[in-house]
């Protein structure tokens, strides 16, 4: 069963359904084209049956060693940067308790590094280190990306010192590509436990793969089950291609449709803040697939109610070239309800017995109407609750609607060709060997 609805009424003042269904052809084609991997990027459509492909044993195997790490580790430290973290992210956080750190627990603590460059963040990070246990996964599918490469040397050094090479070793499990790169070299010398990226599954595809399911096992929660919902979606899509019944069809189409009508940034909204990282994890899937060749709906993410004390009046009133998606979840883990005062002096007591998430619910429906009045489109995905299951489906739906929205826009949505630039300027600044033209043409600009 599907349990995620899309709800477009919100964006029919701005956009006809003609426009939405105008798209259909391009749909079907799409569609086809993705599940025959035939369109363009067709070497990276690894992900589109990769639910389906994924066996219990396979995640049984996974499960082993995320318990075997658990076993050993009060800190579990997920090294990776972009698809090899996002997605792993994202789960963990939507799942876990979030105040986490101070909960007891059989299961480690997730921290993650080798996701930005900061001295003061690693410095940190071996601070708790020097006093935890711990043990590591460190992800590249490249295996040569430099952010988590100079996280691990620092940690693995760190590691070993700590527990001598051998235990190091069995405290390491490396998630990279079957043949290439600088990582499966070093992991082949070491002999660490390690998982391979597939090869037709690019990072930010690659949440269902070890990189994602590794860290989310070892955090606790049942990658059967999210696997199994991100099955259910596969296997809904087969069904039907039609904008009308298709819910990732109609979220491509009605996101074009509203692009086409100027609408060049789309805002994702959550109103928990477990979905932060959820949230990062759509703008790099949206962003890096969609934004080429000068075009691509800009991908932006707010966390409500926290951020309409911050960036509400820029929506309310600002540029009129946005539209917004709401995930919305219906059911909160747990209840509060809010409580009687005798005295009524903050004058809540009109609240009395409805709880944080009714409150939570009524700012959701009141921020869409305001946000519609200011000419803002507002469409609305919601799952019933956060669970593995609804996750998978969530997983799923995105990415395939992304490819469909790709291939609308006539881009390769699989490739990244833009992300290099910034690699090539540091490394030419860096002196990297192989890079001296580069550094010779970089140092006369500055
Ligand atoms: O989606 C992508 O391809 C990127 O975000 C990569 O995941 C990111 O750059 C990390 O690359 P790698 O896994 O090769 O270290």
């Amino acid at each position: 069963m599907i349990n995620i609805k899309l709800n477009i009424d919100r964006a029919l003042n701005f956009i006809t359904k003609d426009q939405i269904q105008a798209f259909q052809n391009t749909i079907d084609e799409s569609h086809q084209k993705l599940l025959n991997k035939t369109g363009k990027g067709n070497d990276f459509l690894g992900w589109v049956d990769l639910p389906s492909s994924i066996t219990s044993t396979f995640l049984d195997e996974i499960k082993a060693d995320a318990d075997r790490m658990a076993k050993k580790a009060d800190i579990f430290v997920v090294i990776g940067i972009g698809g090899s973290y996002l997605g792993a992210r994202a789960v963990i956080e939507s799942l876990q308790h979030q105040f986490s750190a101070f909960v007891k627990s059989d299961r480690p603590k997730i921290v993650y590094a080798g996701h930005n460059i900061s001295e003061d963040y690693m410095a940190d990070l071996l601070d708790i280190l020097d006093h935890h246990d711990y043990a590591l996964s460190v992800i590249s599918k490249s295996g040569t990306t430099t952010e988590p490469a100079l996280a691990f040397r620092i940690l693995k050094n760190h590691l070993e010192a700590k527990y001598g090479k051998d235990e190091a070793a069995g405290r390491i499990i490396a998630i990279t590509d079957k043949s290439r790169g600088a990582l499966k070299t070093l992991a082949d010398k070491e002999g660490y436990k390690t998982y391979v990226v597939p090869d037709d599954v690019g990072g930010r595809y690659s949440v269902l793969t070890p990189v994602g399911l590794l860290p989310i096992a070892v955090a606790g929660f049942d990658i059967h089950k999210l696997v199994a919902g991100a099955v259910e979606m596969e296997t809904f899509n087969h069904s039907t291609t039609s904008i009308n019944d298709n819910p990732m069809a109609l979220y491509a189409a009605t996101r074009n449709a509203l692009y086409q009508a100027g609408k060049t940034t789309e805002i994702m909204v959550n109103y928990l803040p477990s979905l932060y990282f959820f949230t990062e994890w759509w703008k790099q899937l949206y962003g890096e697939s969609e934004g080429k060749e000068n075009k691509g709906i800009f991908p932006a993410g707010v966390s409500n109610t926290t951020d309409l004390h911050s960036m509400g009046q820029y929506i309310q009133e600002g540029l009129r070239n946005i539209f917004e998606t709401v995930l919305s979840v219906e059911k909160g883990k747990r209840n509060i309800p809010i409580p009687m005062d005798n005295t009524d002096l903050d004058g809540l007591n009109y609240l009395k017995g409805k709880t944080i998430t009714d409150v939570n619910h009524q700012a959701q429906l009141g921020t869409a109407l305001a946000h519609v009045d200011g000419h803002v489109p507002n469409l609305q995905i919601s799952i019933p609750e956060l669970s593995e299951q609804n996750l998978g489906q969530l997983i799923y739906f995105y990415e395939f609607a992304c490819g469909l929205s790709g291939y609308i826009l006539d881009v390769n949505p699989f490739d990244q060709p833009g992300v290099e630039a910034y690699k090539k300027n540091m490394f030419a600044l860096l002196g990297k060997p192989g890079f001296e033209e580069a550094t010779r043409t970089i140092q006369a600009r500055l």
